[in-house]
């Protein structure tokens, strides 16, 4: 299934009754399997998982661990960027030439690889040292 279609599926099932802000993300990994999430929210942390944590979740659950596309969709009047946190978990698992698409329902794109989102990330290469 292409990815578009996957984080907007996913997307449909997401609980953020404190933001009122669905969001659903689709990863491809090298195997070609595709992982989805939506984010959820809850009372004491209403901010919540994002969708994008959600799908890494599903894919180590399910013993994947490279991420070779990624995409991510809301209904804002932008395309909506992944939160800091997220970045960094998306980086873990996929090299900085990896393909974010960000997405709005009403068919906005964005497309950004990974080293673009987060420039000068934190690596195992900074603990050589150590
Ligand atoms: N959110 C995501 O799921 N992904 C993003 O990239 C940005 C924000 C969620 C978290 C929270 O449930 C809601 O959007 C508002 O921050």
């Amino acid at each position: 299934m292409p990815l578009a279609k996957a984080a907007s599926n996913v997307r449909e099932n997401a609980y953020a009754p404190y933001s009122n802000f669905k969001v659903g993300a689709a990863l491809r990994s090298a195997s070609g399997a595709v992982y989805t999430g939506c984010n959820v929210e809850n009372v004491a942390y209403p901010e919540g998982t994002c969708a994008e944590a959600g799908a890494i979740a599903a894919m180590i659950a399910a013993g994947d661990s490279i991420i070779t596309e990624a995409y991510v969709i809301a209904d804002s009047p932008t395309p909506v960027t992944p939160c800091g946190g997220c970045r960094q978990k998306l980086a873990e698992f996929g090299a900085g030439e990896v393909k974010v698409t960000m997405a709005t329902t009403d068919g906005g794109e964005l497309v950004m690889c990974l080293a673009e989102l987060l420039p000068g990330a934190f690596s195992q290469d900074h603990m050589d040292n150590s």
